[in-house]
């Protein structure tokens, strides 16, 4: 590809655009770095752009994402040219509210739950709560053998010294004042034991108000849809991602959290008779998660201004520098491309989606066009880095 250092005329602009740029599929395929995709991050750095990296990864700490980003690509280790950029699915979720984190109890799943444990309490969540702990306090939830070992197996005590129930009677309005409540249920990323974490998450969604173990008391009521599940104080279900696909050095593309998701909406209308799951899902190519990384780069202004030596105060107001275009560079059309179509910037940015042939999408015989249209197709990273360097004039 025909990398060139930028213009004169664009460094200039340096401040009015930015890029995001997606991981899978972008910047590595796997374990194998894109061609170039080192020396444009390294370009746009020196020229004083903004960036971020927007990828529906997670389940990792974000400086832990970072860092193998930082290996993968072999950018010397002194170059700190991607922590504090890093955001991943479930980096959002950082920035709610203080009354969020501190009411209830979070139920949190996915690739990794020990380390999701350790991620929601840095976020600041005071009461997280993995399906390794709840097998801990009650083996019988789940009737069959672990299929991974380790996996499930660490676990702490619950939290303010709860318990599980294990009542005779699962409809009862009894319940103990020290028995388990979720209230929130956090799916950080591709579950690697699909079983016991669709077992312990359909529990809580058919509970009386997340009480695990517990049956809603609108079971059975015939005026309310779907025995009031999902509509009777249960535990609100989060998904940090909705991709189904992702691409990994494997020829073909591989499931990604979406799969699981899909297999939960599957089960759960069989067993309600056709209802829809509901559910929030984090993001690309959510609102929130655009709106996030939108906001992060409005203030990494003031942090690469002051990094060149500039006086602080000077940059105290974005607006006199504000943002009109961020180029979102992604390979998957359902999210990255979408997501980038889909937001609309308070401040008037415009976001110009950018997909790449590294990744999930693949021009074939049958699907000629992507889905969501992107404003080009260009081969690689480098490629689209150039474009959007032109683009600016
Ligand atoms: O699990 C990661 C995958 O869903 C996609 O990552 O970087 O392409 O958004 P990315
Ligand atoms: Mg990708």
């Amino acid at each position: 590809s025909n990398l060139q250092e930028p213009s004169d005329a664009s460094s200039k602009l340096f401040s009015e655009f930015a890029f995001a740029f997606d991981i899978d599929g972008v910047l590595y395929q796997g374990r194998n770095r894109v061609e170039g995709a080192d020396k444009v991050i390294k370009m746009i750095r020196s020229n004083g752009i903004r960036y971020v990296f927007l990828t529906n990864g997670g389940g990792v700490p974000e400086n832990k994402k970072a860092d193998t980003l930082q290996e993968r690509l072999q950018l010397g280790k002194h170059e700190d040219v991607i922590r504090g950029r890093m955001i991943l699915s479930h980096t959002p979720m950082s920035a709610w509210d203080d009354s969020l984190k501190n009411d209830g109890t979070v139920l949190i799943t996915g690739s990794h739950p020990e380390q999701s444990r350790q991620i929601a309490l840095d976020y600041g969540f005071k009461r997280v709560v993995t399906p390794g702990d709840i097998l801990a306090a009650c083996r019988d939830v789940y009737p069959f053998e672990l299929t991974k070992d380790g996996l499930h197996g660490k676990h702490v005590p619950l939290p303010d010294g709860k318990r599980m129930l294990n009542l005779a009677d699962p409809y009862t309005t009894d319940i103990p004042h020290d028995a388990l409540k979720i209230d929130h249920i956090f799916i950080w990323n591709d579950p690697r034991d699909w079983s016991v974490d669709t077992q312990i998450i359909h529990d809580l969604l058919i509970s009386h108000k997340g009480y695990f173990g517990t049956v809603s008391q609108k079971n059975g009521d015939k005026s309310l849809p779907n025995n009031g599940w999902q509509q009777d104080g249960q535990p609100g279900l989060w998904i940090s991602n909705m991709d189904l696909l992702w691409k990994t050095n494997y020829p073909l593309n591989r499931f990604g959290t979406g799969a699981f998701m899909e297999a939960l909406k599957g089960l759960w209308s069989t067993t309600t008779d056709g209802m829809e799951l509901q559910f929030d899902a984090l993001g690309k190519p959510s609102n929130h998660t655009y709106k996030y990384a939108h906001d992060r780069l409005l203030k990494y202004y003031h942090d690469m201004t002051r990094h060149r030596g500039q006086a602080e105060n000077e940059y105290e107001t974005p607006k006199s520098h504000p943002l009109r275009r961020v180029y979102m560079i992604g390979d998957n059309p359902e999210s990255d491309i979408r997501g980038a179509n889909d937001f609309n910037a308070d401040d008037g940015t415009e976001w110009i989606p950018i997909l790449v042939r590294t990744g999930v999408w693949r021009q074939t015989a049958t699907e000629r066009e992507p889905r969501h249209k992107p404003a080009v197709i260009v081969d690689d990273v480098v490629d689209a880095v150039v474009w959007a360097l032109n683009n600016e004039g």
